[in-house]
């Protein structure tokens, strides 16, 4: 028997007039049938066409997966690429030094020729998105086991790869939708010279930091420059003195008129994930378990940090992306489950849920569905809650547990791969360790070993603490043992780390492997692989197989409600209006904020909200150019309700016209449930307006012949 394949598009081709639910996550493919009509009624003045078009030049030629984790667009004739200042961190710090420090400065490359390169650094567009389930799903049948299914689909997808002929540069990417009940391929071309062209000062592009990260009122100029550079013909090369800036097919013209309140916006990008369509038992488990035990952790780490970082300067500069990278989701997760609470997520799914076994009541497979996934989210659930409690305790905070699970790469290359492979490999974990003990302080991670390694003893089940961390007499039991494996691990320190990296390999791996950092941490990544990640990943793979088929059910079973297919990295639009919202009773936010705020939030001297000194003065004397809002003042930020989440950071924000008016770069905190739980009443994205963009490039930087390659429109006007 065939599958029963769900056919989205058509289903919904037949929707009447639905009340704009506000989420959504689309395929520029199917907005032509799912969207086109909803999003004029908004206010759009474009077609789908205009969007997506496989036939001639439209706005996803613009659209640009950055590096892979965030995304850029192109605003100008010549390759120009805005994203913002968060995504291209790593590179403007890779071109700073002590003299020459472009995250505190700022930079502007005067001509071309002073503009940056970046290894690694890539620029990927999407040519073409086509359905391919038929062909991926070719010989799938109901009754299937999983195994054999997902046999049967490698092969289709590997002959489907087989029988399209790639150019250099040019790839394609086939990804499961819909839990694995559509399949779509992605036809890519990838630049890879991607050159740094300007950057705001950190006091601008980070202003707020971590204090004001996922808040409003936002006051952050988050946004950077890059350039794509092609080699002969406009096509992609390596990077090459020789190579010239890359002719789009389409690049976003920059609109002067600003937004209002109510004003059509779309979100053009790559957004990473999202968990829509799980049930309540799988939400009540973040909420109650998973969230408030990575919350506990993180909380102790950043609180030891920011002590020590307080205190001196030197490790406040060694600590500062560690300590952002980690108070990030932090902040997040304590947001997503206030924000699921709030808006009664769990009401609302066993509404649905209840709705959906009605509309079930004869059809016993899908009655059977909701039950059986609650039995495994209980069943997974010590597995998921020791596999989070490890992996944030000893992957991501005890930061020489983390590296000695690097290190400890090299000895299982060298024993499963002989003693070549050990040194092809040796290298890069020098290099990596380079970079680790720049900013590493033994003393202050061992006081977080010591924090976690309690916390991990008292909260996880027994039976998953290794022996070393058992029979602890207290806090007490805890420093002594941090104080043993610090005393005498040789990975603590770089000159003694890097000796024994000098010495042969057998050598090498023999004293690598006495060490008690690595014995400690191989024990325990052994003790989880057995005995959680085996039991956790036979649960997964049983959950991800009842999801697929709770999908299809709630498809055919309201086949008048339209679905969109959650988050995974592909090239997404998502639309809503600009919009303030209230948070609290009592609170009222505007959509708005202004350079007025940004000295509002001034104190002299202070590594958040400190104001440069060039910006002081372009406020005391208005000198605003023609960046100036009705209202004589320049606008920062501004709010929408457009679905979003990480991956969408440097996406652009575009008018009804097709025209950029802003970055994305954030969510509201008390909206961050969005990825499970999407509510219009709280939900919004934070954008960089692009008049502030313009205004600091231009007034701030003065470096005008950038503003003089885009294309400034005035689309209120016409
Ligand atoms: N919250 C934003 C995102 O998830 C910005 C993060 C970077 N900024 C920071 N202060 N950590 O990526
Ligand atoms: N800052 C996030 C990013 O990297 C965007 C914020 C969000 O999660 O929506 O992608």
């Amino acid at each position: 028997m065939k599958i029963l394949r769900i056919s989205i598009t058509i289903i919904l081709i037949s929707l009447g007039n639905l009340l704009f639910a506000g989420d959504g996550m689309w395929l520029p493919l199917l907005l032509k049938a799912l969207n086109e009509g909803e999003m004029q009624s908004m206010g759009m003045k474009l077609s789908a066409e205009d969007i997506y078009s496989v036939n001639q030049g439209s706005l996803k030629d613009a659209i640009v997966h950055f590096g892979g984790f965030c995304t850029s667009e192109v605003i100008s004739d010549q390759g120009l690429l805005l994203t913002n200042h968060h995504c291209g961190y790593s590179q403007i710090q890779s071109h700073s030094t002590l003299e020459n420090n472009l995250l505190k400065d700022g930079f502007w490359a005067q001509t071309k020729e002073d503009e940056l390169a970046n290894p690694g650094l890539f620029a990927r567009f999407i040519t073409r998105i086509d359905d391919v389930s038929d062909d991926v799903l070719k010989g799938v049948t109901k009754d299937m086991d999983e195994v054999s299914r997902q046999s049967m689909i490698d092969k289709n997808i590997d002959s489907i790869r087989g029988s399209i002929r790639l150019k250099e540069f040019h790839d394609i990417i086939i990804r499961p939708f819909y839990q694995g009940n559509q399949y779509f391929i992605f036809y890519t071309v990838t630049y890879n010279d991607v050159r740094l062209v300007g950057t705001p000062p950190e006091s601008i592009g980070k202003f707020g930091a971590d204090t004001d990260n996922w808040v409003w009122p936002r006051h952050t100029g988050d946004f950077a420059l890059f350039r794509i550079y092609a080699g002969p013909n406009n096509e992609p090369a390596e990077y090459s003195e020789n190579n010239v800036p890359y002719k789009p097919k389409h690049f976003l013209p920059i609109s002067l008129d600003g937004v209002e309140e109510g004003d059509f916006t779309m979100v053009f990008g790559f957004p990473g994930r999202t968990n829509q369509y799980l049930p309540g038992a799988a939400v009540e488990q973040i909420i109650e378990t998973l969230n408030p035990a990575k919350i506990e952790i993180r909380e102790t780490a950043l609180g030891i940090l920011d002590e020590k970082m307080r205190a001196d300067e030197q490790v406040r500069i060694q600590y500062a992306s560690k300590f952002a990278r980690i108070a990030n989701y932090w902040k997040k997760w304590i947001g997503e489950s206030q924000g699921l609470v709030k808006t009664n997520a769990l009401d609302k799914k066993s509404k649905f849920e209840e709705e959906f076994k009605m509309k079930n009541k004869d059809n016993r497979e899908n009655v059977s569905l909701l039950p059986q996934m609650e039995q495994l989210y209980k069943a997974i659930e010590p597995y998921a809650f020791t596999r989070d409690y490890y992996s944030e305790v000893a992957s991501r905070n005890i930061e020489l547990l983390s590296a000695s699970s690097i290190i400890g790469r090299l000895v299982s290359t060298f024993e499963n791969n002989g003693v070549d492979a050990y040194n092809r490999f040796l290298p890069r974990i020098q290099g990596y360790l380079q970079g680790f003990y720049k900013d590493y302080r033994p003393e202050i991670d061992k006081e977080v070993f010591a924090a976690l390694t309690e916390m991990y003893a008292n909260n996880v089940n027994a039976m998953y603490v290794p022996d070393q961390l058992k029979n602890k007499k207290g806090a007490k039991g805890f420093q002594m043992l941090a104080d043993e494996v610090y005393g005498s691990s040789s990975f603590t320190e770089m000159d003694k780390m890097m000796a024994i990296l000098d010495m042969d390999p057998a050598a090498a791996v023999e004293k690598i492997k006495m060490d008690p950092a690595y014995k400690l941490s191989s024990e325990w990544g052994s003790m989880i692989d057995e005995k959680v990640n085996v039991p956790y990943n036979e649960h997964k793979a049983k959950l991800d197989e009842y999801q697929r088929k709770y999908m299809q059910a709630i498809i055919e079973t309201f086949p008048n409600r339209r679905f969109y297919p959650d988050a995974n990295s592909t090239m997404r639009v998502s639309y809503g209006q600009v919009n303030g919202y209230k948070p609290k009773d009592g609170v009222c936010y505007t959509p708005v904020t202004y350079l007025d705020g940004v000295i509002e939030k001034y104190q002299p001297g202070d590594y958040e909200f400190d104001v440069h000194p060039k910006l002081l003065e372009l406020h005391e004397k208005e000198d605003y150019g023609q960046y100036a809002d009705t209202n004589g003042k320049v606008p920062v930020c501004f709010l929408g309700s457009n679905h979003t989440t990480g991956g969408n950071s440097g996406s652009p924000a575009i008018d009804a016209h097709g025209n950029l008016i802003g970055l994305n770069f954030d969510r509201v905190w008390e909206g961050t449930m969005s990825d499970i739980n999407y509510d219009k009443s709280i939900c919004r994205n934070i954008m960089v307006d692009a008049r502030f963009v313009l205004f600091i490039i231009d007034k701030f930087a003065g470096a005008s012949h950038l503003i003089d390659e885009m294309k400034l429109v005035h689309p209120k006007a016409e």
